[in-house]
This record gives structure tokens, C-alpha cells and sequence, in this order.
């Protein structure tokens, strides 16, 4: 089963997928966390030159083709050999974040990014995605506080620095493709407090067949 966390900056998605994977070793079930950019050797070095904010210049079109570079390294050497072993994957973004970050808020042509999907990883979807719904001004707040306090790392900040407008076409975005796939979407609303949260996804999960979580 592959599950994949999405949300603005600061919607809690790091946080809430280590609540997850706790709850579901409680259970017995083997599940990896990984993430993107990021998730293998040669995809932590891309994620380095992507939010490092000296790199404010990149082309978009570089910014999207690095995306899918990572993609490709970690779906082929750890995605798929995980979900082959029977591992639950639990991955904190994925293809939505090109769609939504470099499609509709970047504004390339989203046809173009499903279609390089398509040739360069077969259209591998989510089984399910929890998008962590949350106003951008929070989100924002939220992501700065950590950064200041040194909880996440001020080297990565190239999207935090975007303009509000720009998270707010993420927020929107990630709606519109809500809206668009209601069978692998839950929005769970982001804004309450982290245990509130975690309990909205277990109940989730648990709802969900191919998990075999029910009581
Ligand atoms: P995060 O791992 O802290 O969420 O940071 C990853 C950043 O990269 C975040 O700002 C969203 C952005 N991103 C894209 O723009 N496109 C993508 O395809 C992915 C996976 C992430």
C-alpha cells in the first residue's frame, strides 16, 4: 500500500506521518517513511540544490525536470522495491506536489507533467493521499516559527520565501485535485491540534479495506 502525505509549508504532514507509522508498527504492520525531494542518496543531493534558496534563479522547467529526476531515482530503487516486500510506504509528497507546485502554481502545462509521468514511471498513483488542509497564512507562520527555532533547517527555504499568492495557488491546487480524484483524497483539516489530527488519518486508514486495520 502506498500513502502519500501533501499540504502547504507548516500543514504538519513530517510530523503526522511519524504518528502514523507508530500507530501502524503498533499493529504489526512493516511500513518505510521516505520523502520527496529526498529518500535516497542521490535524491537528498537533488533536494539540497532545490530548496536551497541561493538557487532562487532556477528555470522552472529545470526546477520541474529535477523534481521528476528525484522521483525516478527513489520510486525505482526504494518505492517499488518496498511495496514489493509488502511494506506499507508512507511517503511525505509526491507526484500531486509537481502538479500542484509546478503546474498550477509555477505554470507549466499540467498535461505536460502528467504526461512525463506517464512515460517516465508508467503512471504510478498513490493508493491514497491525505492532503493536510490549511490556510497558507498559517501554514506559513507555523513553518517560520520552526525554521527560527531551528526545528527545520534554514538552508531549505526556497519555497517559504515564494509569495503568499504563490501558497495560495498551492492550497487551491491541492483542492482542485481533491475535487478531481475523490476516491484516493481525504482532507483533514490541518488546523486542529496535532493529536486531533493524527486520530482524523488512524480513523481513515482504518477505513480503509486493503489496510485490514478494522477491529
Ligand atoms: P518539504 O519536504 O519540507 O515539504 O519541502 C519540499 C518542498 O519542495 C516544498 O516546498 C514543496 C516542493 N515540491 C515541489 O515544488 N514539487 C514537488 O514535486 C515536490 C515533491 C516538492
Amino acid at each position: 500500500m502506498f500513502i502519500t502525505f501533501e499540504g502547504i509549508e507548516g500543514s504538519g504532514k513530517t510530523t503526522q506521518i511519524q504518528n502514523i507509522a507508530e500507530f501502524l508498527r503498533s499493529r504489526g504492520r512493516d511500513c518505510l517513511i521516505t520523502r520527496e525531494p529526498g529518500g535516497t542518496r542521490i535524491g537528498e543531493k537533488v533536494r539540497a540544490i532545490l530548496l536551497d534558496p541561493q538557487s532562487k534563479d532556477m528555470d522552472p522547467m529545470t526546477e520541474l525536470l529535477l523534481y521528476k529526476a528525484d522521483r525516478v531515482q527513489h520510486v525505482k530503487k526504494l518505492v517499488i522495491p518496498s511495496l514489493s516486500s509488502g511494506k506499507i510506504v508512507l511517503c511525505d509528497r509526491y507526484f500531486d506536489a509537481t502538479v500542484v507546485y509546478q503546474g498550477f502554481a509555477r505554470g507549466i502545462d499540467v498535461k505536460l507533467i502528467n504526461t512525463l509521468h506517464k512515460l517516465i514511471l508508467d503512471d504510478l498513483k498513490p493508493d491514497m493521499t491525505i492532503l493536510l488542509d490549511l490556510a497558507p497564512e498559517v501554514g506559513l507562520a507555523r513553518a517560520w516559527k520552526q525554521i527560527e527555532s531551528g526545528k527545520r533547517a534554514g538552508f531549505e527555504t526556497r519555497f517559504e520565501k515564494e509569495a503568499f499568492a504563490f501558497h495560495q495557488r498551492v492550497r487551491e491546487g491541492y483542492l482542485e485535485l481533491a475535487r478531481l480524484e475523490p476516491a484516493r483524497f481525504r482532507i483533514v483539516d490541518a488546523s486542529k491540534d496535532e493529536t486531533q489530527v493524527c486520530e482524523e488519518i488512524i480513523n481513515l486508514l482504518c477505513l480503509n479495506n486493503g489496510l485490514g486495520l478494522k477491529e
